[in-house]
């Protein structure tokens, strides 16, 4: 461990490092820049933690089925059968695969289509009436809608008050992440915030099931632990997929090229239509190179981590097993070596000749390996036909004075949200 190269250990544990760089994800930047694709560097509550940048090492490490205890400590309260993100990989296997067979079916996603539309069709509609009292902000608006739409799917129904949802989610994820950073909080605010969710969820567990629901009921899965996995699969996909959204939204507005395009894609497969159906996603090639170029550019969950179980060879260096693995998934897609002109919005990047060319682990929205996102395939569903709604209804334009900042919170967040002049299209 002690022949990676990476900066003098601190006594601070690296705190003082990560917030002189300006946050983690520029720390990271920083670290392999001077250091090299391999990186060991001191992480609060993970002392002894590196950072790997490298498509091919990156590919050497994506068997590992353990998630480090420590740094997922702060999600344990939202959890009453055991942490969802850290369960051991013999009892995790057996989830997972309950999980994607609900998840990504595609079967499941062309049933739950309509309801999705419909939710999308609403928002563009109130979009619609706000637009002439000016600039939109969408980040809360399509956090909301992502709620929304996950409800629908795993609840099978309807929230009485959405956005309180929304807010407790937020209140629970900014106490508990500010716990991680040290910072303190409110604590007794997210518990009530917590507290409130828990009993959402189980109103809506009473008022029947879903599909989700059922499948874990028939893998055997206690209540409790049903309990947690819907919460946690509402946690884990509705900022991500409204953020996905904003951010693709926020750079078709600053990038006229790439927009025009896209709402020509749109404009030809839709025709007069408001909405796509199912099979016109296929279709929608460029809109999801667009959507593709957004989630290298802001990635919503810019890291993830893992735990050595045994030692592990990386070029020439050997992990001890017990090592923390950081992953810079957002420093990855930002690196020139594959992304010439990193910070450049380029759809034509994924075209089918430019994905191949690349290798595989350049790119990962998603993660990678067996604690990889299970919702990745309904994401790109959800996120793919909220945007052909927004952008056949609407052209979006950047508004001058607000600066767009992104902040790393659980999700890539922009602070202060983003807002955009929103015109009716013909
Ligand atoms: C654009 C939207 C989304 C993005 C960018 C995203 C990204 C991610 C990332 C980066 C991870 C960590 C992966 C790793 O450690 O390798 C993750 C985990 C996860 N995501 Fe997503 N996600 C999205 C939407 C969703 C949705 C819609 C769902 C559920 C319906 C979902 C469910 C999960 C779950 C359950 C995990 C934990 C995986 C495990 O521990 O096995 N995500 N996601």
């Amino acid at each position: 461990m002690r022949d990676i190269p990476g900066p003098p250990p601190q006594a601070d544990g690296g705190l003082s490092a990560i917030s002189a760089a300006g946050g983690l994800h520029t720390y990271q930047l920083e670290l392999h820049e001077r250091y090299g694709p391999l990186v060991r560097f001191q992480l609060p509550g993970a002392p002894a933690a590196i950072s790997v940048a490298d498509p091919v090492l990156l590919e050497a490490t994506a068997a590992i089925d353990k998630r480090p205890d420590k740094l997922f400590e702060f999600l344990e309260p939202l959890c009453e059968a055991g942490n969802l993100q850290t369960l051991p990989a013999a009892e995790h296997g057996p989830f997972r695969r309950v999980l994607l067979s609900v998840l990504a079916g595609r079967r499941s996603h062309e049933a739950h289509f309509a309801g999705f539309v419909t939710l999308a069709t609403e928002l563009a509609d109130r979009w619609e009436r706000r637009a002439a009292d000016g600039p939109v902000a969408l980040q809360h608006d399509l956090s909301e809608l992502s709620l929304r739409m996950i409800a629908q799917y795993a609840l099978g129904g309807g929230l009485a008050d959405p956005a309180r949802v929304v807010s407790a989610f937020e209140t629970v994820l900014t106490v508990y992440l500010g716990r991680l950073y040290e910072r303190g909080d409110d604590a007794a605010r997210g518990e009530r915030a917590l507290a409130y969710l828990r009993e959402v969820v189980d109103g809506v567990l009473a008022r029947g099931g879903s599909e989700l629901v059922t499948a874990l009921a028939e893998a055997d899965m206690s209540p409790a632990r049903i309990r947690d996995t819907v919460l946690m699969i509402m946690l884990a996909a509705h900022h991500t997929t409204g953020v996905a959204v904003s951010w693709t939204l926020h750079l078709l507005a600053g990038n006229p090229g790439p927009a025009a395009r896209v709402a020509a894609e749109v404009d030809d497969v839709l025709g007069a239509r408001p909405a796509p159906e199912y099979a016109d996603l296929r279709r929608l090639t460029y809109l999801e190179m667009a959507l593709k170029e957004s989630m290298r550019l802001y990635p919503p969950g810019p890291y993830g981590a893992r735990e050595t179980t045994e030692d592990l060879l990386l070029g020439p260096h050997r992990v001890p097993a017990g090592t923390t693995i950081f992953y810079p998934f957002w420093a990855v897609h930002l690196d020139p070596r594959h992304w010439p002109d990193p910070h450049a919005f380029r759809p034509g990047r994924f075209t089918p000749e430019e994905q191949a060319a690349r290798p595989r682990y350049a790119y990962l929205p998603f993660g990678l390996g067996p604690r990889g996102c299970e919702g990745a395939s309904l994401a790109m569903v959800e996120t793919q036909l909220v945007l052909a709604v927004l952008l056949r209804r609407f052209a979006f334009e950047p508004v001058e004075d607000h600066p767009v900042t992104p902040v790393e919170r659980f999700v890539l967040w922009a602070e202060h949200d983003i807002r955009l002049r929103l015109t009716r299209r013909p």
